[in-house]
């Protein structure tokens, strides 16, 4: 059996997540990035998100990739050939790309995520499923740059970016990160998944459940942030806010102060007004039409689309 390989970049221009949070909490309005939702628990909570009946995207987008695996197959091999180098940005525990293993010949599988230590654990348990692949795991954070090392961007390569993640990017920022997406798969193509504009009263509860398990999700940075920079947040004193802004066409969440109060951590500290708000996440929801202009903008050609019967989810397979 093989054995996965590692490697850890440190992309250009990157700042400490401890900087980065303290400079979020002095900012206003006070804005936190929604990379530090995702601790151990933070992780498990997404991962409850995905089962619940209100968040539409991954069902919607697993449905569209078992009606439509056949013509995607086929464009891609017709693309890329019979042995493929899958680049998975955003890995997490693979299961998305491991559903195209089979199907797409995948002989290479390069697992990108922001953490390697996660990383080491789920990429090892996949070798053994898959004794043959050659699995190489990287760990960066590509939303400042997709600074991917050379050895992985040296060969047409599959670039696979589901469950609309481009969707917590600014559009002027995904345009960026599509730019480099488009260098990086040195030839091959980009499959991504993109969440769609739909009525507001779907929108919404997909992040404001009737559990709260997304206010879970979101009160649960602020103890990621305590962990982080040693501050002094009580998750009692915040409530999430979610609300589909339709002039910027994104969702926002936010954590609301329930009462006047103040934040402390070791050399500082943030006041915040009963009612002020952390900016924590935006999704942005995209014309189909729209977010096709932006692929061909990025250098992308020969674009396919495929999505569900409602159309409230899309795949896109574009080629360089
Ligand atoms: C990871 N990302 C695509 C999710 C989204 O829908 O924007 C994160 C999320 N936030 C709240 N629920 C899910």
């Amino acid at each position: 059996m093989r054995a996965p390989r590692f490697i850890d970049v440190e992309a250009p221009g990157a700042v400490a997540p401890a900087a980065e949070a303290i400079a979020g909490l002095q900012a206003r309005p006070a804005r936190l990035p929604p990379k530090f939702f995702y601790d151990a628990l933070g992780s498990r909570l997404f991962d409850a998100i995905t089962e619940l009946a209100e968040y539409y995207p991954p069902r919607t987008e697993a449905a569209i990739f078992a009606a439509h695996l056949e013509p995607m197959r086929a464009a891609v091999r017709a693309r890329l050939g019979e042995s493929i180098t899958l680049i998975d940005l955003g890995a997490g525990n693979s299961e998305k790309a491991e559903r195209l293993f089979a199907p797409l010949a995948v002989a290479r599988y390069v697992a990108v995520d922001i953490s390697t230590a996660y990383l080491r654990h789920s990429l090892q348990r996949l070798q053994q499923r898959w004794p043959d692949l050659d699995i190489v795991g990287v760990g960066l954070d590509f939303a400042p740059a997709l600074a991917l090392p050379a050895e992985v961007t040296s060969r047409p390569a599959l670039l696979f970016y589901p469950g609309s993640s481009i969707g917590n990017f600014a559009p002027e920022a995904a345009l960026r990160l599509l730019h480099q997406m488009h260098a990086a798969c040195a030839g091959g193509a980009l499959l991504i998944g993109v969440d769609v504009v739909k009525p507001v009263e779907v929108l919404e509860p997909a992040y404001d459940d009737a559990l709260g398990v997304t206010a879970c999700f979101n009160l649960n940075m602020l103890r990621h942030v305590n962990h982080l920079i040693g501050a002094d947040f009580d998750v009692r004193d915040w409530r999430h806010v979610a609300f589909f802004d339709r002039a910027a066409s994104r969702i926002e969440m936010h954590l609301e102060a329930r009462r006047a109060l103040a934040v402390r951590w070791p050399g500082g500290e943030r006041r915040f007004e009963a009612g002020e708000r952390i900016h924590t996440e935006d999704s942005y929801k995209w014309r189909r039409e729209d977010f096709e202009a932006l692929l061909r903008q990025a250098g992308f050609r020969g674009i396919r689309v495929w999505h569900d019967a409602q159309a409230w989810f899309a795949v896109m397979l574009a080629e360089v």
